[in-house]
């Protein structure tokens, strides 16, 4: 065979228990995707599934955990053997999600393939991922992943080509195949959208007036990102990004932005020496943290609060179209768009089904409790946009994160927020808690809880606006006649057990009301929750394992 020409093998194979991806994409402990054929089936079903991109240029890249080279390897080997025209890779296989979005979009890729198992611990013991991501740049939508899963079920053989391994850590092209493998800088083009929609100016004028910062990048993939843009161009001080440097087990640590796992962000930012905003993003960079001084912002406010002030930052200086939350995202933001007239809308859990709204033009910005914000810059949740968002805002507003909350507080109300969760439960008593909560659905309302009266309930369905599809048993949601709500639903995302989300929210219009302590101000909510379904008799838990 000539050298220049590797043979494309096929390789016989036979189905795996279980690639239906979840919440996003494929996660699963790094030992299961080591084994043979693991990858490669999901990656031959992804590529199975899809319709006309011969010749056509795929985007590839990964948080750099475990696993990411050999697995990148694999991939490229794949995606030429089937007749991609174009990998473009990001140099050392490294590529943030919100960047891989951005990359598919300013190269007009057929779709992308980013390798992460997003804020979940990574190592030889911890976890993997895959996810595909169609041409604008979002994550593939049902429709694609139940086929990719169809296709895992009945595979019998892959297409890979038989090469020695592509040098992943010089930027340049190679040839691989009938395929062109290009090695770009991962930075570059997302350093460049974040120039056209923030004011670096400005921000960077703030920084030089003594403003500080300090951004956790986790030991994951926003390290470069982070160095690149807040220090070396908007002049933040040398080591106000920490952590800067990938890893590949994270450093041992939990890469997930929250007041759990970064806990000594949350104690800086109480401390007399706490700069003026913290921040972190989590393994793959899409989540965000956001503390000022002695000020923690919930997400679900974050999103409030980023849609109220969007006008004052460049991007978005023509207003918003419209914002999205996932269903159980407080209904913070909802109060900002009916204020300035625009739409709102509820979708079910996971970023892909904003997708729709963002390429109609429905919305500009959208955001999840689970730390996720972003915009119709990309189509993936950004970490550092929404620290990027917060600094051009307070560049404009010169007031502090404190100040910003709470007078948003004191003009919408604020609502105090809560998830719950019961990680790594046995899946048949989650299952049958789920089940059972179903069962009592149609009985609910009007029924009280202590002084808490139930206006109505159900299992939330989405009927997409754009493509009239329809998703049912995305959560199930007791709503009271004081505008409080209670969510349960189980996690998509788990590589163990089940884990069980309980979402608990309580609007208080009353300003005199704005300072409780959030578990406080929820405990009649909480105590009700166990009631409605029963979690200790269901779980064998008699208290969460995380609280956000
Ligand atoms: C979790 C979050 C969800 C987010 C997803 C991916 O999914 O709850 O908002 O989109 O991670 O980051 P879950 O485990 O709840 O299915
Ligand atoms: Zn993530």
């Amino acid at each position: 065979m000539n050298a220049s020409f590797p043979q494309i093998q096929t390789v016989a194979t036979k189905p795996f228990a279980d690639q239906r991806p979840g919440t996003s994409g494929l996660r699963k402990k790094t030992t299961v995707f080591q084994q043979p054929h693991y990858l490669a089936n999901f990656v031959q079903s992804i590529f199975s599934s899809l319709e006309g991109f011969e010749g056509k240029k795929l985007v590839l890249g990964g948080d750099g955990r475990f696993f990411n080279r050999e697995a990148i390897q694999i991939v490229l080997k794949m995606a030429a053997a089937n007749g991609f025209g174009e990998i473009i890779v990001g140099r050392g296989g490294i590529l943030s999600t919100p960047a891989a979005s951005a990359v598919i979009r300013a190269e007009k890729a057929f779709g992308g393939i980013v390798l992460s198992a997003s804020h979940n611990p990574g190592g030889p013991d911890g976890d993997f991922g895959i996810k595909y991501n169609i041409s604008n740049g979002g994550p593939a939508p049902e429709k694609i992943t139940e086929a990719i899963f169809a296709h895992s079920e009945t595979i019998e053989s892959y297409k890979i080509i038989e090469a020695t391994n592509v040098d992943l850590d010089t930027p340049g092209e190679t040839q691989l195949g009938a395929a062109k493998v290009r090695v770009v800088d991962p930075v570059a083009i997302y350093l460049e959208l974040m120039e056209s929609l923030f004011d670096f100016e400005a921000i960077a004028a703030m920084f030089r007036d003594g403003f500080t910062l300090k951004f956790d990048a986790m030991s994951a993939v926003t390290g470069p990102y982070a160095k690149a843009i807040f220090e070396e161009r908007l002049g933040a001080g040398p080591g106000s990004v920490i952590n800067a440097e990938p890893l590949e087990d994270f450093g041992g640590h939990h890469p997930d932005p929250n007041l759990v796992h970064a806990k000594h962000l949350l104690d800086l930012a109480m401390s007399a020496q706490s700069p003026d905003l913290c921040a972190a993003s989590d393994g793959d960079g899409d989540r965000n943290l956001i503390i000022g001084r002695s000020q923690f912002v919930t997400p679900s406010d974050s999103l409030a609060i980023l849609a109220a002030n969007a006008h004052l930052v460049k991007g978005y200086r023509a207003g918003l179209a419209g914002v999205a939350r996932s269903m159980p995202t407080s209904r913070a933001a909802d109060l900002v768009a009916k204020k300035l007239g625009i739409g709102m809308y509820e979708t079910p859990t996971g970023w892909k089904f904003f997708g729709n709204l963002l390429d109609a033009g429905r919305v500009t910005i959208c955001g999840e409790e689970s730390a996720g914000a972003s915009s119709n810059h990309v189509r993936e949740k950004d970490g550092v946009w929404a620290v990027l968002m917060w600094l051009n805002i307070l560049a404009v507003r010169k007031q502090s994160v404190a100040d910003i909350v709470r007078l948003h507080w004191a003009e919408y109300g604020r609502n105090y927020y809560s998830r719950h969760d019961y990680e790594e439960v046995a899946s048949e008593g989650a299952n049958a808690l789920v089940a059972s909560l179903r069962k009592k659905l149609p009985c609910l309302a009007g029924t009280s809880f202590g002084g808490l009266k139930i206006e109505a309930a159900d299992d939330f369905a989405y009927n997409d606006p754009i493509d009239g599809s329809v998703s049912k048993q995305q959560g199930i949601r007791i709503l009271f006649t004081d505008g409080s709500r209670i969510v349960y639903r189980l996690s998509g995302t788990g590589t163990s057990g089940a884990t069980l989300r309980v979402y608990i929210e309580r609007y208080e219009p009353d300003p005199a009301k704005h300072d409780l302590e959030t578990q406080g101000a929820l405990a009649d909510l909480v105590a009700c929750a166990e009631k409605l379904a029963e979690i200790r008799h269901h779980t064998g838990r008699t208290e969460p394992s995380v609280i956000t």
